[in-house]
């Protein structure tokens, strides 16, 4: 097992580059499946999220080839319908994007359930609403989902009940070549919707509205190849962001959209960082003791969940009682590993409930999911003495290099391989 052993207490102080979004190169790449010709992705995060991706992208017969370390090309014209492999489906969230995209290409789907971040229940119900909207019958078999529109997929109007980013680029997927016109009402907003509907339009797709709540595709009947760049990952950026404002440090953190780090931006400034925003980079300087504050996740353009745990690692750190409300997941898993650093937190419902300034120091502790295990991270990184992180497997898949990236900027952090039968002998 792989681990990341961390020495904090030290500012971290230079520049970090962020990489492409997660949440936007993974729908992107299996749009690639709607396409006619060959795509050219660039700025594709180097993550296992992606790796996975393109290898179930291959298994079903795709042709990929990476052009440098974050530029992939891929053409899908030999890709056989219903043939990607379980066991990658069940390894992350974004492969339920290939029922969207083999309804869109084939009219018909057969995926497996997917599988990503666990917090709790993850319902899928309003994709399935959104296909059947569109003219398709939906049936659960043997842990697959399988969707078939016997007559084609027709446009439709698409209310969702619940904003969802993964509900909206489904049915953006499946609607961007049904005949005639979809309407998605209640549709999410956020920055890497807006991405994918760029990537689309560039193939020849018609999609108007994406990032309000209201996204208009007129079908059409084939797409063609293109080019295309990734926005930056906007989570990335904040989580380096709170990274600097943990350890007193001050980061330039480098290739960003600031306009879509405003929810982050405003949390830090109301605790008292400070945060100069230009063009395409933010820098973040935190010289004071944090203050206070609270938040609430809400989808786009509010405080994004994604970053739910990372804050709460400066709450921690913070003067005074702070309040944490998670509107959007049951995502507070990780709570018991700050406790084991020290940390003051009671859970009531969906909010946390932190007491800050409480000593705290290193431990062993692990990274429970993606978000948590980088909220583990920042933790380390701001508190004296040694912390281990086990399971950074699930850090890895959506953060690129992240190891790299912080010794460039002073951090003390290694990644050590232990041997399984040890790691089992220090967890009994
Ligand atoms: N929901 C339903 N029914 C549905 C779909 C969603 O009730 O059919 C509910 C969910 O239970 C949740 C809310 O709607 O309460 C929002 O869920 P959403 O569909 O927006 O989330 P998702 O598509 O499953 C994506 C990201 C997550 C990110 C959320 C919210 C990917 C692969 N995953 O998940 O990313 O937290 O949107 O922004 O894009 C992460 O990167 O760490 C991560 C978990």
């Amino acid at each position: 097992m792989e681990k990341i052993v961390i020495n904090g207490g030290i500012p971290l102080r230079g520049t970090i580059d962020i990489s492409g979004m997660k949440n936007g190169a993974l729908p992107i790449l299996f749009a690639s499946l709607l396409v006619d010709g060959r795509c050219v992705i660039e700025n594709v995060p180097a993550i296992s999220d992606v790796y996975i991706s393109l290898d179930i992208l291959q298994r079903m017969g795709a042709s990929v080839r990476m052009l440098d370390k974050n530029t992939v090309e891929l053409d899908t014209q030999n890709i056989r319908g219903g043939s990607a492999p379980i066991d990658l489906v069940r390894k992350l969230r974004a492969s339920y994007y290939l029922l969207g995209s083999e309804l869109g290409r084939f009219g018909r789907a057969y995926v497996g359930y997917p599988g990503g971040c666990d917090f709790g229940v993850r319902p899928i119900d309003q994709h399935i609403k959104g296909f059947e909207a569109l003219g398709a019958e939906v049936t659960l078999e043997g842990g697959y989902i399988k969707a078939e529109a016997v007559d084609g997929l027709m446009g439709a109007h698409v209310f969702f009940d619940e904003v969802t980013v993964g509900g909206t680029m489904n049915i953006m997927l499946a609607a961007v070549k049904a005949k005639g016109c979809t309407v998605i009402e209640n549709a999410a907003r956020e920055p890497h919707i807006v991405d994918l509907a760029n990537f689309l339009n560039t193939c020849g797709a018609v999609i108007r509205g994406a990032g309000t709540d209201t996204i208009r595709i007129r079908g059409v009947e084939t797409l063609h190849g293109c080019t295309y760049a990734i926005i930056p990952d906007m989570i990335e950026a904040g989580t380096y962001m709170m990274a600097a404002a943990a350890t007193g440090g001050t980061l330039r953190i480098n290739n960003v959209i600031p306009k879509h780090l405003e929810s982050i931006t405003a949390k830090l400034e109301e605790m008292g960082v400070d945060v100069v925003e230009d063009d395409d980079y933010v820098i973040v300087s935190a010289s004071k003791k944090l203050r206070k504050i609270n938040v609430k996740t809400l989808p786009y353009p509010g405080f994004p969940t994604d970053m739910q745990p990372q804050v709460a690692v400066l709450m921690c750190l913070a003067g005074g009682v702070s309040f944490l409300n998670d509107s959007i997941f049951d995502r507070f898993k990780y709570v018991e590993q700050l406790q084991r650093m020290g940390a003051s937190i009671k859970i009531d419902g969906k909010t946390a409930i932190i007491e800050g300034g409480t000593p705290l120091s290193g431990a062993q502790v692990s990274a429970v999911d993606l978000r948590a295990g980088a909220a583990m991270v920042i933790a380390g990184l701001a508190i004296d003495g040694k912390t281990e992180i086990d399971n950074i497997y699930r850090i890895e898949r959506g953060y690129d290099d992240l190891v790299g990236k912080l010794r460039a900027v002073g951090a003390d952090i290694k990644k050590i391989n232990v041997p399984d039968a040890v790691s089992f002998g220090m967890m009994a």
